[in-house]
């Protein structure tokens, strides 16, 4: 375990740093469009297993792999129409696809926690590009935080939950999405894993047809998905039209909140506010009310952590 964890630039000595850093077995984390994602060699057995070690995560939940262009993702999954069509429609970008992992893709057995499939995805990110870049390998990166708290989107977040369980982090600012990338299982008929930065609505209309929902409990959900999540230290209250004595009120619209995920209403400005906003509102130890945000778009994904922040715990 490492004593201190080193920030880094994003520039080019810092990349060159980093990807040294993963050559030799360690993690570092870094900026992408969506969350602060938690990175190391994904070929390397031990260093995945310092993964889940650091994040506290349990073995079974398996991690997305990051590469640089849709051709390095070919290398490791079994491709197909639908993944070439959503492939060339939102990466790079806010979506994970899960395909059938190849027999010869060469990663750590820990990656996929054994499943017969593969989470990958191709970031935006010009951080995560230029890192991916100066590496040339595939990268296993959940999202940079203990498991089961608020996600990270500034590097101080994760230095918060991880400073001294990991080499470094990168300097990248605050991510512009916000919430987690989407992810489309592609692997039998398309269904939706999770809602996040790619809105369900956009991967419908460019699939040409609706994709299969999957209801929590039910096998084919990401395993990732347990009830509890995101959670601050005080109870949430969702939908909340006031606020009660000694609660915090994190508002949405026009309405007089304590912090507003967005006043104006937006969907795209509220899920670039959402975990930084719980990160605060978490930091003054007070229940938390939330105001109600609109089922459409982004919304989906808002609500989605909203609603697992506010599930009980331990579950
Ligand atoms: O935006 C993101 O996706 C961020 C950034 C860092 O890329 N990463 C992220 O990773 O959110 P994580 O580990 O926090 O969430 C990954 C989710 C988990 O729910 C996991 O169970 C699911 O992906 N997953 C991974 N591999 C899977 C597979 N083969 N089949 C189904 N779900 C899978
Ligand atoms: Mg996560």
């Amino acid at each position: 375990m490492p004593n201190a964890t080193e920030i880094l630039q994003a520039d080019l000595a810092g990349f060159a740093t980093a990807s040294a850093i993963w050559s030799a077995g360690g993690l570092v984390a870094f900026p992408t469009e969506t969350v602060y994602g938690l990175g190391a060699d994904a070929r390397d057995d031990r260093a995945v297993a310092r993964i889940f070690e650091a994040k506290g995560r349990p073995r079974f939940n398996p991690l997305i792999v990051h590469v640089e262009t849709v051709d390095a993702a070919r290398r490791y999954v079994t491709w197909s129409d639908a993944a070439e069509i959503l492939a060339s429609a939102f990466w790079p970008g806010p979506l994970t696809l899960v395909l059938p992992l190849r027999a010869d893709a060469g990663l750590s057995p820990l990656v996929t926690a054994e499943l017969p499939t593969l989470a990958i995805r191709v970031p935006e990110h010009p951080v995560a590009r230029g890192l991916l870049s100066t590496f040339g390998g595939p990268v296993a990166a959940p999202s940079a935080n203990p498991s089961g708290r608020i996600s990270p989107t500034t590097a101080a977040h994760v230095l918060a939950g991880l400073s001294g369980r990991i080499e470094a982090v990168i300097e990248g600012g605050a991510c512009a999405v916000g919430v987690e990338s989407t992810i489309v299982g592609l692997a039998g008929e398309p269904c939706l894993l999770r809602p996040g930065g790619v809105p369900v609505e956009a991967i419908e209309a460019a699939l040409g047809m609706p994709l299969a929902r999957h209801v929590a409990g039910d096998p084919l959900v990401a395993p990732g998905q347990l009830q509890s999540h995101y959670a601050p230290g005080a109870p949430v209250r969702l939908n909340a039209q006031d606020r009660r004595a000694g609660e915090l009120l994190l508002g949405f619209g026009a309405v007089d909140a304590d912090m507003n995920l967005s006043p104006s209403g937006d969907l795209i400005e509220a899920a670039a506010n959402l975990f930084g906003h719980l990160h605060a509102l978490d930091a003054r130890d007070a229940p938390i009310a939330v105001s109600p945000v609109p089922e459409v778009g982004l919304g989906r994904a808002i609500n989605d952590r909203l609603r697992r922040a506010a599930a009980p715990r331990g579950a």
